[in-house]
């Protein structure tokens, strides 16, 4: 009986850590952008002296706010993935704050 209950929890803890975590894909969040995002305003509100967006926390919550204005029905993924490649290449927020 115990090994069973040994095996079933090994059980339980491979299918936990064998779930992929989705890496954040910048390339892909570039790609999503330059076709979306350019419709309102191009690149240079990014890099504009004052700037709405403060940390990257806020960055994600623009980049929702934009995404539900555009009406684009994206995936939590890709949401991340744009959020990433702007952070990348115009923000450079402190990914953790
Ligand atoms: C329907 C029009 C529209 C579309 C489409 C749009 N945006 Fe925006 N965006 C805005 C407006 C309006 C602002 C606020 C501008 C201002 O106040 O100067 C803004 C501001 C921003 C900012 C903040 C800039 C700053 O000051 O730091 C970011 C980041 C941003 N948008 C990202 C995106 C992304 C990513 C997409 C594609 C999902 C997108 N936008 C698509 C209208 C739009």
């Amino acid at each position: 009986m115990k090994k069973i209950l040994r095996l079933f929890f090994l059980y339980i803890l491979s299918t936990i850590f064998i779930i992929p975590s989705y890496a954040v894909d910048v390339a892909n969040g570039k790609l999503l952008h330059d076709e979306n995002c350019l419709r309102c305003h191009n690149e240079s509100k990014y890099v504009r002296e004052k700037r709405m967006v403060n940390n990257f926390k806020q960055l994600h919550e623009r980049v929702v706010q934009c995404e539900i204005m555009a009406e684009l029905m994206w995936f939590d993924e890709e949401i991340e993935d744009v959020t990433a490649y702007l952070n990348n290449e115009f923000y450079k927020f402190d990914m953790e704050k």
